[in-house]
Parts: structure tokens; sequence; C-alpha cells
């Protein structure tokens, strides 16, 4: 007789990390069921998953995590086709912190109220049921607040946010620890620092950098460019998740990391360089940078001590900066019709507000 397969549910699998997690593990795990349940807002495309969309293990669903009833329904297997989930890793969420400032409502809906809505059905569904349950809440450096100039984040930080953004997420983590003190719930935190890669959106410093570069427009960088982030080549974030899934503890927070700090400025100077080798133009890029307006509570610098996972979970990095820059600029460039289209629209009317209006960018 067949054993029953593993179905994982992923939340805001049509995101940036969310589709490079779902096109991996579609591939690795062939004989799992995955569900992606993602409602696809400004951030989520389906165009990020045409690879793997017809896939006999991939479902979608198109619905928004704070939908009980729908969720009920899932968890009850009563979708035709598709199993209940014995297995969770949430994703969705508003995640732009310059979003937040303008606009803090979307991120009390989907990353508290939402993460609340899943907390509640998990408690309704596993309760008492073993089958390898496990709810990996997507976290972030981001609830440590900031750095100076000297430590690490470790998982016993204090939890200290300073954007509405990273106040959402770090509610949510509470609540997450709640459900598992409380109801004794298989739920596991990670908190990763940033993350760059192929099919993020260019709200983000690095994709925002390499657009403005291929249309010659300014380089926005806030303040003195003096902030540090830690950044972390997407794939290895994936299968950080991954590991955690199958090794790690319940009840615990991992953090991820990849010793990778850099200055904005200097981060933005060596994409520069890349983009004058690998275009073919009679034009310095660096020309294009313009310091501006700072980010109000811009937190200083992030920077992850991931001992935990690596001696716990065996995770290490295997992506060098230099190669996983390189890749990312390269998808870019070979990739500008989904450039194009996820910077038409409503991306225009957040840009011309945020940065022409807000920041005094040339158009
Ligand atoms: P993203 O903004 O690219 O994608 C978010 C996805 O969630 C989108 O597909 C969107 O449609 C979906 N979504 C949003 N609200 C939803 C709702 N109410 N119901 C269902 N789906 C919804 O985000 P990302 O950069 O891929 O980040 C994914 C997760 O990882 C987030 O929880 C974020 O906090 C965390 N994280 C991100 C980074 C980073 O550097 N990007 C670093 C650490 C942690
Ligand atoms: P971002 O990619 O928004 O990630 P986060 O704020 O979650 O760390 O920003 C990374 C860093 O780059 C952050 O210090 C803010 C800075 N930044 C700029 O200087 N200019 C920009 O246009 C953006 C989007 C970010």
């Amino acid at each position: 007789m067949n054993e029953k397969p593993n179905v994982l549910m992923v939340t805001g699998g049509a995101g940036f990390i969310g589709s490079n997690f779902v096109r991996q593990y579609i591939k690795k795990y062939p004989s799992d069921i995955l569900i992606n349940f993602d409602v696809l807002t400004y951030a989520g495309n389906l165009e990020n998953l045409k690879e793997i969309e017809n896939s006999e293990n991939y479902h979608f669903i198109r619905a928004d995590i704070s939908d009980r009833n729908l969720l009920d329904r899932i968890f009850n297997g009563m979708i035709p086709d598709i199993p209940a989930p014995n297995q969770i890793v949430h994703f969705a969420a508003e995640s732009h912190v310059d979003r937040s400032i303008q606009d803090c409502t979307p991120f009390i809906q989907t990353n508290i109220v939402g993460t609340q809505v899943l907390l509640d059905i998990i408690r309704k569904h596993w309760t008492g049921r073993d089958e390898n349950c496990r709810f990996i809440h997507v976290s972030t450096d981001e609830v440590y607040g900031s750095l100076g100039k000297e430590g690490f984040f470790t998982e016993q930080s204090q939890i200290k946010p300073n954007s509405p953004y990273s106040a959402s997420k770090a509610s949510s983590d509470l609540l997450v620890r709640s459900y598992f003190k409380t109801y004794g719930l298989p739920l596991i935190i990670t908190r990763c620092s940033n993350n760059y890669g192929p099919y993020q959106f260019p709200e983000k410093l690095i994709p925002l950098i390499i657009n403005n570069i291929l249309q010659k427009k300014e380089l926005p960088v806030y303040g003195k460019g003096e902030n540090i982030r830690d950044w972390l080549f997407v794939l290895d974030h994936c299968e950080a998740i991954d590991v955690v899934l199958k090794k790690g503890k319940v009840g615990q927070v991992y953090n991820i990391g990849g010793h990778n700090e850099w200055k904005n400025i200097d981060i933005v100077n060596y994409i520069c360089e890349l983009l004058n080798k690998k275009l073919n133009r009679d034009f310095d890029n660096t020309t294009l940078i313009k310091f501006v307006t700072d980010r109000p509570g811009h937190d200083l610098r992030y920077a992850i001590d991931a001992t935990k996972i690596e001696e716990e979970c065996g995770w290490v990095p295997k992506h060098r900066f230099e190669d996983g820059i390189e890749e990312t600029v390269d998808w870019y460039l070979e990739h500008p019709d989904w450039l194009k289209k996820v910077t038409s629209g409503v991306y225009k009317e957040y840009y011309e507000k945020h940065y022409i209006a807000d920041r005094n960018i040339r158009r």
C-alpha cells in the first residue's frame, strides 16, 4: 500500500522568495504535493511559476490568508483534488518597509491578522494529530531592530522593531510563539537577513538599482548610503527553510544569514561596475547615483549569527556573493519582459509618489 504523500501548503508562493522556494521544492520532492495559496497582490506574479505550473504535484489557489472559511474547507479536505495539508511554509506578507511607512494598514491585516487566522486553522485541524505536521513561520532579522557598528543578532537578541513592517512581523512572531506555548502546536520561526536573486520585485534595493541602470534613471541612495545589510542569495534561504522543515525542532527560532555585510553605497557601486562591464554602452553607471532624503527610522545595520542552524541542521550558504550577484544581474538582463510587465501600471504610481514626489528624484 502507498504511504500518504506529504502535503505542503505554501502561502505567498507567487512572491519573490516563495516562488523560488516553490520551484526548488517541486523539483526536489516530486512525490510530495504542494499547494500554493496566494492572493496575488502587486508583489505576487504567476509568471514566476511558469516553469512548474503544469507539474502534477502542484496546485494553485488564489485567496487571502484571512479567508477563514476557505482555509477551513481546505483543511477539512472538502476542495476537490486538493488534499488537506499537514505542513505549511508561511511566506505571505506585505514585505516592503517603505510601503509600511506610507500606510501600515495592509501590514497589520496580512502580517498579523492573516497569521492569526492560519494559526487558528491549524489549532483546529492539527491538534492531537501527528503525521509530521509542521508550520514554518518565515520571519525576518528586522524584528531585532538595529545593530550598532559591532555585534550580531542571535536568537536571544531582544525584539525591538523600528519600522511598521518589522513591528507587524514581530507581532506575528509573538503570536506564533504564544500558540506554541499555549497549544503546543508544531511551530518554528525562521529569521533571515536581506535576500537577493532572480524574481525580486524592483522596489527593493538590488533589483531597483539594476532596473534603473538599464533605463539610465537616477539611482536613489538613502541618506549617505552608510547603512549596512547582510545579503543572502535567495536559493540559500530556500534551502535553509527546507532543512528547518526536515530537521528543525518545534518551538524554536532559527536565524538565517550568510556573513555578507555590505554598506548600501558599496553594493550600488558594485552593481554599477558589474553592469559597466556587461552593457556595451559608452557610459559610466556610477554617474547616476543620487543621495536622497533618508528613510525615517532607517535601521543602521543588520548582521546575523547563524551558528544555531549550522550546528543543529547542518545548513551553510552555498553561494558566494560575487557569483550570486552576477547570476542575479544576468537574470534581469535575460528577462526584460518580466521587468517591463512588473514595472508598468501600479508600480509607476508607487515610484512617482515615493521617489519623485517624496525624494526629489528626476524622472
Ligand atoms: P514578496 O512581497 O515578494 O511576496 C509576498 C507574497 O505574498 C506575494 O506573492 C503576495 O501576493 C502574497 N500575499 C500578500 N498578502 C497576502 C494575503 N493576504 N494572502 C495571500 N497571499 C498574500 O515577499 P518576499 O520578499 O518574497 O518575502 C516573503 C517572506 O519572507 C515575507 O514574510 C517576508 O517578511 C520574509 N522575508 C523577506 C526577506 C527579503 O529580503 N525579501 C528577508 C527575510 C524575510
Ligand atoms: P530594502 O531592499 O528596501 O530592504 P530593507 O529595508 O528591508 O533592508 O533596502 C535595503 C537597504 O537599501 C536599506 O538600508 C534601504 C536602502 N535603500 C536605498 O538606499 N534606496 C532605495 O531606493 C531602496 C529601495 C533602499
